[in-house]
């Protein structure tokens, strides 16, 4: 359905125009996982037509949700019953986000049977702060022929406290603790946007969730949630990626659909590099079209610096003159970029998980992603150097880029992609 099929870019272009930022890839994960909480219909709004979102899809029908595009971002989601609690294995290990049908198949039917999620292999990425919060709020959980079963008899109540910030987990027990005549507080909650949004959701469709955004969550249990209809957040990633593309390029380009705030960790950074930014509403332009200066960065959670970022801003500063030092607090090993960025001529050494970088030209040649973000960090060093590039591995950029292909070139790129962009599969009816 994705065209997986290599992309050839030939680099040293400045761009210029105008991008639409897309929802959130992660926001919009858990959100669609929450319609497994209400047996009345739910359509989310500018929902990303992402592998990832379709594999979730593929899991939620095996459990009962019936699903339906009926535009090309908006999906309708209706789970009159679950009708089984066991999420298939082969689905669940393909990503990382299969894992949060859990606290929502704990909340409504009392029992779930999850195995251990994949997802980008760049990191150790264990779920025990989400067994932790389950049993914490009263579930039993085992391991068992190599998945988790987890039995919640009653309504979940009681007091979780996360060892370390995790967006996945807080939203994970925010989806156990909804429903039920129970209290749960979560402490050292994160507070990522993703965590807002689907709390957002959540109390939308009637549940009372109060603290989302601050490091308490207080939930008070209702007895059903009710259908509604709800719109996914901006993509805080995809925007700091076009932002590196645009600072890679030397480019001036105008962000749409953008929540400002949300990526000041970035722009400050690219400030601080000397770029040009103005904002205005839900819209950012950026002026890199000046002398670049290195900077460092160092990543961790919300609102620091992005890690979902740390790969491209490491791409960008492959061609920004001077030494940068980058380091990633949230997957210290994640630099599979770096081997590939060699290849294109970067200066960029590993010192333990450290990467020190001198910048300067970068070169085209062919190179391999193998994850979502080192995908896209592929991307803007291709954009940036000198000559063609080919991008193998494109399957991965298909798991959290929109059209990506489509878009540069709108803005001036010369890229190109073997194949034709495949049609949106509109009201693909599963009901
Ligand atoms: N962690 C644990 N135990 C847990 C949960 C997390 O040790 O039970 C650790 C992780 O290994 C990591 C840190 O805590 O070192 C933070 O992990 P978190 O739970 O916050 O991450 P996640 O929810 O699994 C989401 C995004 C990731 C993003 C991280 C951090 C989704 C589907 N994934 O993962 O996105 O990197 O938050 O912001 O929302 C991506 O989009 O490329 C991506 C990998």
């Amino acid at each position: 359905m994705l065209n997986d099929s290599p992309i050839t870019i030939v680099g040293g272009r400045q761009l210029h125009g105008e991008i639409a930022i897309n929802a959130s890839k992660n926001a919009a994960l858990p959100v669609i996982a929450a319609a497994l909480l209400t047996a009345e219909p739910v359509t989310l709004h500018g929902v990303p037509r992402l592998s990832d979102v379709y594999i979730l899809l593929d899991v939620m029908a095996a459990l009962g949700t019936h699903h339906t595009w009926v535009g090309a971002n908006s999906l309708r989601l209706h789970t009159p019953a679950v009708t089984c609690v066991i999420a298939p294995d082969e689905l669940v290990g393909k990503m990382r986000a299969t894992f949060l049908v859990m606290g929502a198949l704990l909340a409504r039917q009392g029992e779930a049977v999850v195995a251990p999620p994949g997802g980008c292999t760049f990191s150790q990425r264990p779920v025990d702060q989400h067994l932790k919060a389950f049993r914490a709020m009263g579930a039993e959980v085992r391991v068992d022929g190599g998945a988790y079963h987890a039995t919640l008899r009653g309504s979940a109540s009681g007091s979780v406290v996360f060892d370390l910030l995790t967006v996945g987990g807080t939203q994970n027990a925010m989806l156990a603790a909804v429903l039920g005549d129970g209290d749960v507080t979560i402490d050292n909650a994160s507070i990522d946007t993703d965590v807002m949004c689907l709390a957002d959701f959540l109390n939308s469709l009637g549940a009372v969730i109060e603290g989302a955004g601050t490091h308490t969550i207080r939930i008070e249990g209702v007895p059903a949630l009710r259908g509604g209809d709800f719109r996914i957040i901006p993509d805080r990633i995809e925007a700091g990626t076009f932002l590196a593309i645009a600072a890679a390029t030397r480019s001036r380009l105008t962000l749409t659909n953008v929540i400002p705030s949300h990526l000041r960790a970035v722009t400050g950074k690219l400030r601080d590099m000397g770029a040009v930014i103005l904002e205005t509403g839900d819209v950012i332009m950026i002026d890199a079209r000046d002398e670049l200066r290195a900077v460092n960065v160092t990543t961790s959670e919300y609102p620091a610096f992005p890690t979902d970022v740390q790969p491209q801003f490491s791409a960008l500063l492959a061609t920004v003159g001077g030494t940068s030092v980058v380091v990633d607090r949230i997957y210290p090993g994640r630099t599979t970029h770096v081997a590939q960025l060699h290849r294109m001529g970067a200066r960029a050494e590993l010192m333990g998980e450290t990467q020190i970088i001198h910048g300067g030209p970068l070169q085209g040649t062919t190179v391999q992603a193998t994850n979502i973000r080192d995908g896209a960090a592929l991307v803007i060093a291709a954009l940036a150097a000198e000559g063609e590039s080919t991008i193998e591995g494109t399957v991965y950029l298909n798991r959290g880029y929109e059209r990506l292909v489509d878009r540069l070139r709108a803005v001036g790129a010369d890229i190109r992609q073997c194949g034709e962009q495949a049609a949106l599969p509109f009201a693909v009816a599963m009901e």
